[in-house]
């Protein structure tokens, strides 16, 4: 059986950290495109020179060229401006959809059949915009931030709790911005309910409320702190996640930004959801049982999305 093949496009701080977790993992062939010179080539070398030492067999190459990711079974997509100090993800919007249109485009054209993750941000508006340029089903075209939100909201609840992340399953939905859901009805340590286990351990709901914003923050205080970028060893992790779901047909559960049609209210938009994915891309969409107030913070975050969609079609007539 041929490998697989693994296509970076973007092959900056989460492209190259990308890179090295596919090869280490050996899930396939690796190429890292970019449109700067050199820095794919270059970072394609180093990576490949790791494989020696940790005894991974994976060939990886750089490019500048789209044809050499012809026939990719999976690409992820980091292209783009990350976050700066003090910048909204929306501030990023116009320049990151004009990436959307060229990366849309040199995946329409090469490998069409693959499985496309979408990082780059503002991730919801993103991941719509590179499916409109990409043509591709929309089961084959998904947001990476559910798995990286729910992470956050979980090392945070881990670390509250003192106890192991492994035991933690926390939960987030909506879009990836401020107006995330993290949703603590099924939000679990172990299968003990998060409320349950603070009320035991004498925790405030204050401070649970402080988590759920830590949680929503979660980004902007990485790039407060860096200062020259943003977050790139748990997003690429994230992604990573995700890719192996679908190569191994793993029918995972997983939050992320599928497109969602007739279920929680959303008619053709790309939103924060719990989706299962296997071979066939996302295989569903689950549907689960909101609080009102979960429900009403959802539906802000599924109209945040929306007018970002909206401001897009607005920058780009061929979207509209
Ligand atoms: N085509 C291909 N690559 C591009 C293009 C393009 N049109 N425009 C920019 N790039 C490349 C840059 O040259 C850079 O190497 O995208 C890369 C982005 O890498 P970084 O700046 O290091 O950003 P990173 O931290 O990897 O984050 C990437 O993910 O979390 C989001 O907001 C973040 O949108 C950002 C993305």
């Amino acid at each position: 059986m041929a490998r697989k093949k693994i296509a970076l496009i973007g092959s900056g701080m989460i492209g190259g950290t990308l890179a090295h977790l596919a090869a280490k993992k050996e899930m396939g062939d690796v190429v890292l495109f970019d449109i700067a010179e050199g820095l794919p080539q270059g970072k394609a070398l180093d990576l490949s020179q790791c494989g020696p030492i940790e005894g991974f067999d994976a060939k990886i190459s750089g490019t500048n060229d789209y044809a050499d990711i012809a026939g990719a079974d999976v690409v992820i997509v980091t292209a783009g401006v990350p976050r700066k100090p003090g910048m909204s993800r929306d501030d990023l919007l116009g320049i990151n959809l004009k990436v959307m249109k060229a990366v849309g485009e040199g995946i329409k054209n090469n490998c069409p059949d693959a499985f496309v993750i979408c990082i780059t941000n503002p991730l919801d508006a993103m991941v719509w915009a590179l499916r409109e340029f990409s043509g591709l089903p929309h089961n084959k075209v998904v947001g990476m931030a559910g798995v990286l939100d729910s992470a956050r909201f979980a090392t945070f609840l881990a670390w509250e709790f003192g106890v192991s992340t492994k035991d933690v399953n926390a939960f987030v939905l909506g879009g990836h911005g401020d107006t995330m859901v993290p949703v603590l009805s099924y939000s679990t340590v172990n299968g003990i309910p998060v409320n349950d286990l603070a009320k035991i351990k004498g925790i405030s709901e204050e401070r649970i409320d402080d988590i759920v914003q830590r949680t929503r923050g979660g980004g902007g205080e990485i790039v407060g702190l860096l200062k020259t970028g943003s977050a790139y060893y748990a997003p690429a992790t994230s992604a990573i996640a995700m890719a192996e779901a679908y190569l191994g047909d793993q029918k995972r559960i997983l939050p992320c930004a599928a497109y969602v049609e007739g279920k929680y209210g959303v008619d053709g938009l790309y939103v924060g959801v719990p989706a299962m994915i296997g071979a066939n891309g996302i295989e569903d969409v689950v549907e689960i049982e909101l609080s009102d107030e979960e429900a009403s913070n959802l539906k802000v975050s599924i109209d945040a999305v929306e007018e970002l969609v909206d401001a897009c079609k607005g920058m780009d007539e061929t979207l509209a």
